[in-house]
């Protein structure tokens, strides 16, 4: 059953440590802030010889053993399909710690940063490492605001993509394209190249976004708003028309903050692990940005918020008989599974699950009962969590379970639900691929692997195949 919350954070840190000490943290990335790295050695023993290996350790006292020098010593390469226990970098960004559902961006737990923060506030603080003070924020607020525009040829690009494109296609190649008109911000050793990226990407993504729905409606490309905040401005450019003034709605604008705020980073994700290794080539920001995105997009990743909603509806559609897609899903000759359940590294609770639960709540209030995906979703985890089945497996409600809920109650449309995860998650994205660019061990991502194909042979000519 999943482990109560521990309450305070300095208890869970400490549970951690505890947790840790068992050296049984799963090897992600290493959450370091300038904290000796050197903890002790491991000893490998292979054909009669025995090699000293150094285990370092990171901020929360999780431990990894540095293979960098097994393959020159031993001759061995190691093999761990899906990074299950390989840690691909050091990190200070994001910190989380599966089995007692802790999330901290820059050591802030995303609980304080959800109820107090902005998203643009969140996201300086994950791209610099601090708060800001009033002025940097006003600052980095200000270079947001005045390049939410988009070069106005990028508008005909829209003009040739089908009118049934799925939006992550069309965000994450116009994404890239930006690398053709900023080409004097391509240089990923340039401080202020890399700023001025840093604000075109984050401020002209929410318009790149807003254009893929108004043009899949027919509808006018807008102009953002400088008036608004990020939110507003791109629940406007969603969904204000130039026919009559757009009514901002606050509580939308609040719960748009807090699903982009969790979404922000964390830590090696897929999608993130992919801004890595294109951006490990020395690959500019935008065209490593445009590779995470169509890795976010993938059905078990950021795509699983808009399979949730569609395996809701088709469970609704079948007469909302939960239990028959519970077997469904515990059924190994059955490629089906209950999508938005499951995670690599939660394995008793997703904090974000829980916050944007909470608030999924606050933003149905009148009409929780008449939402029936809502009820469906209930009844699903609640059947889920009493399952034998998903508590020995260790799954439960992930992200992407209950914020559908949310952009649907915001009237975002489904296909839309992974581009919102991608808006969430670009600061992470861009703090993870500037923190590699400036890392003393940088080196362009290159893995191993274990050749299992034919041996050598020779060429036959066609004529004696
Ligand atoms: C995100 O990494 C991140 O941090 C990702 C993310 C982020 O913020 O970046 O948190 C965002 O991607 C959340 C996950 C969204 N995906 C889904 O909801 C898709 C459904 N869940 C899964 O497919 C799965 O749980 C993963 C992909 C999330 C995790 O996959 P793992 O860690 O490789 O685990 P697995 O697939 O090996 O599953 C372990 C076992 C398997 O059974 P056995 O082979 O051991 O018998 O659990 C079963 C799986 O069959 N299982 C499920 C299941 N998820 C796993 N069975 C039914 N339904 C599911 N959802």
């Amino acid at each position: 059953m999943p482990t109560t919350m521990p309450e305070t954070l300095a208890d869970g840190i400490n549970e951690c440590h505890k947790h840790a000490k068992g050296g049984s943290i799963l090897l992600r990335n290493f959450h370091n802030q300038g904290r000796r790295l050197m903890a002790d050695t491991a000893k490998l023993t292979y054909q009669g010889n025995t090699y000293e290996l150094p285990v370092i350790e990171g901020t929360f006292g999780e431990k990894a053993v540095d293979i960098g020098s097994l393959r020159k010593e031993t001759g061995l390469i190691t093999y761990d399909p899906g990074f299950m226990s390989t840690g691909s970098c050091k990190s200070s960004i994001t910190f989380l710690e599966g089995e007692k559902g802790i999330l901290l961006y820059r050591g802030i737990p995303i609980e304080q940063l959800a109820e107090k923060s902005t998203f643009i506030e969140t996201a300086y603080l994950i791209i610099y490492g601090e708060l800001p003070t009033t002025k940097q924020l006003e600052d980095f607020d200000y270079h947001i605001t005045h390049h939410s525009m988009v070069h106005e040829s990028i508008k005909s690009f829209y003009d040739g993509f089908p009118i049934n494109s799925h939006p992550m296609a069309v965000c994450s190649a116009v994404v890239g394209s930006l690398a053709t008109f900023y080409q004097n911000e391509l240089n990923v050793r340039d401080a202020r190249e890399i700023e001025i990226a840093i604000h075109r990407l984050i401020a002209k993504l929410p318009t790149i976004a807003a254009y893929s729905y108004k043009k899949s409606i027919g509808q006018a490309l807008p102009y953002p708003d400088n008036s608004l905040g990020y939110c507003a401005n791109f629940l406007k450019m969603m969904f204000g028309t130039p026919c009559e003034p757009y009514e901002i709605d606050p509580v939308a604008v609040k719960a748009l903050e807090v699903l982009l705020i969790i979404h922000a980073d964390h830590e090696q994700n897929c999608s993130t692990s992919s801004v890595r290794l294109v951006g490990s080539s020395m690959c500019n920001l935008f065209a490593s940005v445009s590779a995470a995105i169509y890795a976010l997009w993938g059905p078990l990743h950021g795509g699983a918020n808009q399979a949730v909603i569609e395996m809701l509806q088709t469970i609704a559609d079948s007469g909302g008989n939960v239990k028959t897609w519970v077997d469904k899903a515990k059924d190994h000759n059955d490629p089906f599974r209950l999508m938005g359940f499951g995670h690599r590294v939660y394995k008793n609770f997703d904090p974000r699950s829980r916050i944007i639960k909470t608030m999924a709540h606050d933003v149905f209030e009148n009409t929780i009962s008449g939402e029936p995906l809502l009820e469906i979703a209930l009844a699903l985890e609640d059947i889920a969590l009493k399952d034998d089945y998903f508590i020995e497996k260790k799954l439960y409600p992930n992200v992407d379970f209950y914020s559908g809920l949310i952009y649907k109650a915001l009237n975002i449309p489904v296909n839309m639900f992974p581009v919102m995860f991608a808006m969430g998650r670009l600061p992470g994205w861009i703090a993870q691929w500037k923190e590699l660019q400036g890392d003393s061990d940088f080196r362009i991502g290159r893995p191993r692997q274990v050749y299992t194909g034919m041996q050598a042979r020779d060429y036959i000519p066609i004529k004696d195949r």
